[in-house]
């Protein structure tokens, strides 16, 4: 099997040093999704070792996206399907979720879909200020025990971080299914003094087996989108 998962960012864990992950990698793969992600990857990959210029990436200008945590890319695929005027960077630490998009993007003909292998917080750090119309996190892991709450994406950091990447405008787009993920998500968005809510409609977003899995376990779904206000700030 030619396929090596090592690639520049190189999530290890949970915890590397004292940085606190938020997530467990799990990188095991089947012989059908190493073979994907070989065949794949060169076309639908992105090269992390250079600086990222959507313009050469996509052969294009148009509206950039970054999905956070695409999972198996259900939704990545059918929202870049509906919505071929925009481009999508879908970042996820899961290798066969990668995988599985990556399929999913061949199958469905997506010629506006990239994916990355790596801790979205590294790629968006990577990313020029300013660049991004729209940030998607759609059920980030919810890590519900307290011990563990430290580890949730959701933070003031990672808001000023996604605040720093958008456009002025720009849309930040989180949908959970655990009510506290909600009002921490609002919290911390109201707080940033960067965003303005702007609703909390689905916006497109479709049903997923995850999503569903949850309703199914007696779970709603909560969206918020809020909106970036002010110019964006330069940071070295
Ligand atoms: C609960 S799943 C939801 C997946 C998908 N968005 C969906 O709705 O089906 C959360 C996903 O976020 C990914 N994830 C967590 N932290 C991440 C990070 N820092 N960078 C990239 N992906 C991350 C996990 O690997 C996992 O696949």
């Amino acid at each position: 099997m030619r396929y090596a998962p090592a690639r520049v960012w190189q999530p290890v864990g949970v915890e590397r040093g004292d940085v606190v992950r938020t997530y467990k990698a799990r990188r095991r793969v089947t012989p059908g999704q190493a073979e994907a992600l070989d065949r794949l990857l060169p076309a639908y990959g992105l090269d992390l070792r250079r600086p990222f210029d959507a313009i050469e990436v996509f052969g294009r200008a148009a509206p950039l996206v970054l999905e956070i945590g695409s999972g198996m890319g259900e939704a990545t695929a059918a929202m870049a399907a509906a919505d071929p005027a925009r481009d999508v960077v879908a970042v996820e630490v899961h290798t066969p979720g990668v995988a599985t998009l990556l399929r999913r993007i061949e199958a469905a003909g997506l010629g506006n879909v990239r994916v990355v292998e790596a801790d979205a917080l590294d790629v968006l750090a990577d990313l020029p200020a300013g660049g991004l119309h729209e940030v998607r996190v759609f059920f980030p892991d919810p890590w519900p025990k307290v011990r563990h709450a430290k580890r949730r994406l959701l933070s003031p950091g990672f808001a000023e971080l996604v605040a720093d990447r958008l456009r002025p405008g720009g849309r930040l787009h989180v949908a959970t299914d655990w009510a506290d993920y909600a009002d921490l998500t609002r919290a911390v968005v109201e707080a940033s003094g960067r965003f303005q809510v702007a609703g909390t409609h689905r916006d497109g977003r479709p049903v997923t087996r995850f999503e569903a899995r949850g309703h199914a376990e007696g779970r709603q779904s909560y969206d918020l989108i809020a909106v970036t206000t002010g110019p964006a700030i330069i940071r070295g």
